[in-house]
């Protein structure tokens, strides 16, 4: 029987008292020599420089692929590569209700009806079985988000998105370099996306990357990203609608000396969130952040979930605990699930009409509580820490054992 020492929200002595530094600074002189330089240029436009052609080549060759465009944000990278799969109005694409609206932003620019299929319940990733009771006549594509850092399940999905002959597109906004199984996050389906924008694990202020193999997305993709025109010479002859996602020089100058540091950072976020993993191994009532088997996550946070019946403690009523213990914890991530956000529930997400759900084009879908089960309680019974470069081993280990020392006592506390 383990001792239960008084918690610190009952008046106990605290795990950590000292306070905990979880982030720090990002930008050095390495940014200031690529920014000047670009000044230097005398052309902060993306065709004519030489910045976004070398973050470009660079982040292409460090994911091994061929073609790298450079965008505005990681919004516009998915509504890029929503639009060079050919996703068009009454297009289904299947995704994940626990997300950043980014990713739904993509689908409904397009004119297409966003599908929630469930999750995992400890990975937090769509699968290919929660995928497939989706599918109808109309999908299109489905939008896999690597959630904080860790792989969706990609073989089963990828397998049967060729079987039903749907695009796969990955959401990699917060999974920088996460490995599934030998491949890199973003590498493995039609088009892979990413966000630098000023919380990822690298940052210009604001911008995003799209990747891909093959040819013919490339070339849809940099037409979509610069208004349809054509930047060979051969003038101008949009041959779509396209909108304006070009990245300026000075994103890509930040860019390129971020992601020198980009493999340091994940290297020391992998180290740290496997350090917790491994600490909360036998706290009852508690799972940890489940990274599938040959897999690597670059924890862009850390969200374990906890079993209120088991703990007899509402999740809230837990997390504030282990936060009195002096660590940094909240609850849940994002609220709600984005299909109980008014713009899909409402079907408003144009003015005086219900487009794309008019029935005209697509399916009235309907949208609310009850859509995704398991996503809904991953989001009540979720709590979440920072996993940051500048934290140490003995942060991670004070993380821990605040978690054990609560968990322990209410799983000990038979109030019932
Ligand atoms: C999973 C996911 N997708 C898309 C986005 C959108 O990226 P951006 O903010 O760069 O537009 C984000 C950003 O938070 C995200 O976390």
């Amino acid at each position: 029987m383990e001792a239960r020492p008084a918690l610190a929200i009952h008046g106990g002595d605290k795990v950590r008292t000292e306070s905990m530094t979880t982030s720090g600074p990002r930008f050095d002189d390495q940014e200031l020599k690529e920014l000047k330089e670009t000044l230097d240029q005398q052309t902060l436009f993306y065709w004519y420089g030489e910045k976004v052609k070398t973050f470009r080549r660079q982040f292409a060759t460090m994911y091994g692929v061929k073609h790298c465009h450079m965008v505005t944000s990681g919004t516009a990278a998915l509504h890029v590569a929503t639009a060079s799969v050919g996703v068009g109005p009454g297009d289904e694409v299947i995704t994940t209700p626990i997300t950043d609206q980014g990713t739904i932003i993509a689908i409904l620019a397009q004119g297409g009806v966003p599908i929630f299929a469930d999750l995992d319940p400890h990975n937090y990733a769509v699968t290919a079985k929660t995928i497939e009771p989706c599918i109808t006549k109309k999908t299109k594509a489905v939008i896999v988000v690597h959630l904080a850092g860790s792989p969706a399940d990609m073989d089963p999905i990828l397998r049967m998105a060729r079987k039903r002959k749907i695009k796969v597109i990955e959401d990699c906004a917060q999974s920088y370099l996460c490995w599934y199984k030998g491949r890199l996050a973003g590498t493995m389906g039609d088009i892979g996306c990413f966000s630098l924008n000023d919380f990822k694990h690298i940052s210009a202020g604001d911008a995003g990357m799209v990747l891909t193999n093959d040819d013919a997305l490339a070339e849809r993709a940099q037409l979509f990203l610069d208004k349809g025109y054509s930047r060979d010479g051969s003038g101008r002859h949009p041959p779509f609608l396209a909108s304006n996602y070009r990245p300026s020089e000075l994103h890509a100058a930040v860019a390129i000396a971020q992601l020198r540091k980009l493999p340091g950072i994940v290297a020391q976020r992998n180290r740290l969130g496997d350090r917790l993993t491994a600490a909360l191994k036998d706290v009852p009532g508690i799972s940890p952040h489940k990274v599938l088997p040959g897999c690597k996550s670059s924890y862009w946070f850390y969200m374990g979930r906890m079993d209120p019946k088991r703990l007899k403690v509402s999740r809230d009523d837990f997390t504030a605990a282990v936060a009195a213990e002096g660590v940094p914890i909240s609850s849940g991530y994002i609220g709600k699930m984005v299909y109980e956000y008014p713009v899909l529930m409402e079907h408003r997400a144009f003015e005086n009409c219900s487009y794309p759900w008019d029935g005209i084009y697509g399916r009235k879908v309907e949208y609310g509580p009850g859509l995704c089960p398991t996503a809904e309680t991953i989001e009540a019974t979720s709590w979440r820490c920072p996993i940051n470069e500048n934290m140490t081993e003995k942060d991670i280990d004070d993380i821990a054992a605040a978690i054990r020392k609560v968990a322990t006592w209410f799983a000990g506390n038979k109030r019932d």
